[in-house]
């Protein structure tokens, strides 16, 4: 039965987190319970062993097996996290990574799919530094199950009280099923610039960041797949979880993606590979004159398209466009040249989205003719909702 690590922190409907334990036990979850100091001042560890049949972590340097830490098996074990209820503090500390309690300390070890219920309340639940962490944890694809509007503990009338227990179990259900989406499949993924020497000091690039594609490798992960990433110089950091294979120029990131489609099931080139590289790089460095000098370039093979043409179908091959005209007649005959499945387009004339940008706005465009539109989403986001929408029975 799938683990599930379900935090409670310090809020007056604590209480209620017996019954969602209860409740996702019903629904098939093995559940391991970790209270917070101020959780404690609410319920007790021993009725949540009682109900669960499984230890109830308080303490960080706690181990119920000697010599395993707990905080790194329950998270790797886990399904699934779910905070609730999560109070403003504890709210806060996951979205900055502070660990100075042992759920805080599961959740910054744990990589998977995170449900948040929050309680508290109408004013803590506006204010300023909890609307932040909110907006922290969602562009992290954190599922939220948003508190009731109605009369709160304290009398207050307002957004803050806990959700019911069965629309936040049915959260958990639906993010661990979401979980494995992927399973068994390998993704394959293209990401970052490319380099394209001229001398020794000096080459071609573009302002592709990497973060999409890092984006991507993150959602895939979360989705349950394999995850290669085939990454040219960027600083993005990728998950540790995915094979990085690290490349600088064009035909060097050609020749790793080729190797890696062979177990792959599914390939999306969200690398910004250059077209073009000097014909020749100079050896050493190329000395200033006064004079105008020539750079001749050739063009670079086309990754993607060599690719989808090598996969002869027995990989899915989804390309990226970055159209700054966001004209779909530009993108669909992209798409039918290089015979690909799909082409995903954003429109990098808008600076709210795009290269250095940490959203995205997607068109996806399909060999079949359908288009669907993401609206403007965090790049995590918009990676969940591409990986979800190619993998919908067509
Ligand atoms: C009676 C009482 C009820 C509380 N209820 C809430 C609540 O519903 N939500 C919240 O964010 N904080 C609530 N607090 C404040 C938190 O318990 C406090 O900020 C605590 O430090 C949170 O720590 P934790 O998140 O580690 O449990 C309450 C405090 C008291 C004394």
């Amino acid at each position: 039965m799938p683990y599930v690590v379900l935090g409670v922190s310090g809020s007056i409907a604590a209480y209620r987190a017996g019954d969602l334990a209860r409740e996702l036990m019903r629904r098939g979850f093995t559940v391991r319970v970790c209270l917070t100091d101020g959780a404690q001042r609410f319920v007790s560890p021993a009725l949540f062993e009682g109900l669960t049949g499984q230890p109830c972590l308080v303490d960080t340097f706690e181990e119920p097996e000697r010599g395993r830490m707990a905080h790194i098996d329950w998270a790797r074990q886990a399904a699934a996290l779910v905070v609730a209820p999560a109070t403003g503090s504890t709210l806060a500390k996951l979205a900055h990574g502070i660990a100075d309690d042992m759920l805080t300390t599961i959740a910054l070890a744990y990589s998977g799919p995170l449900v948040v219920a929050p309680a508290m309340n109408p004013t803590m639940y506006g204010s300023e530094p909890v609307r932040a962490a909110v907006e922290i944890l969602r562009a992290r694809a954190a599922a939220f199950v948003e508190p009731d509007a109605g009369e709160v503990a304290c009398g207050e009338q307002g957004e803050g009280k806990f959700a019911g227990v069965e629309r936040i179990a049915e959260a958990v259900q639906a993010v661990a099923i979401r979980a494995r989406l992927l399973e068994g499949q390998r993704v394959l993924i293209t990401s970052g610039p490319t380099r394209e020497p001229i001398d020794a000091a000096r080459f071609l690039s573009n302002r592709s960041s990497g973060k999409m594609g890092a984006a991507l490798a993150r959602a895939a992960l979360l989705l349950g797949a394999e995850v290669t990433v085939v990454s040219g110089p960027a600083s993005a950091p990728l998950p540790i979880e995915c094979t990085v294979i690290r490349v600088q120029t064009a035909r060097e990131m050609l020749e790793a993606s080729l190797e890696a489609l062979r177990q792959s099931h599914l390939v999306i080139g969200a690398a910004a590979v250059a077209d073009y590289r000097p014909e020749a790089a100079v050896d050493g460095k190329i000395r200033r004159v006064d004079e105008p000098i020539d750079l001749r370039l050739v063009p670079n093979p086309d990754v993607i398209a060599t690719l989808a043409e090598k996969a002869g179908g027995s990989a899915r091959v989804v390309g990226f466009a970055a159209e700054p005209s966001g004209d779909l007649d530009v993108v669909r005959e992209k798409l039918r040249r290089k015979g690909l499945h799909a082409v995903a387009s954003n429109d990098i004339s808008l600076p709210v989205i795009g290269f250095e940008s940490n959203n995205n706005a997607l068109t996806l465009v399909f060999a079949d003719g359908r288009v669907e539109e993401s609206g403007v989403r965090s790049k995590l986001e918009c990676a969940l909702w591409l990986l979800e929408s190619l993998s919908e029975p067509v």
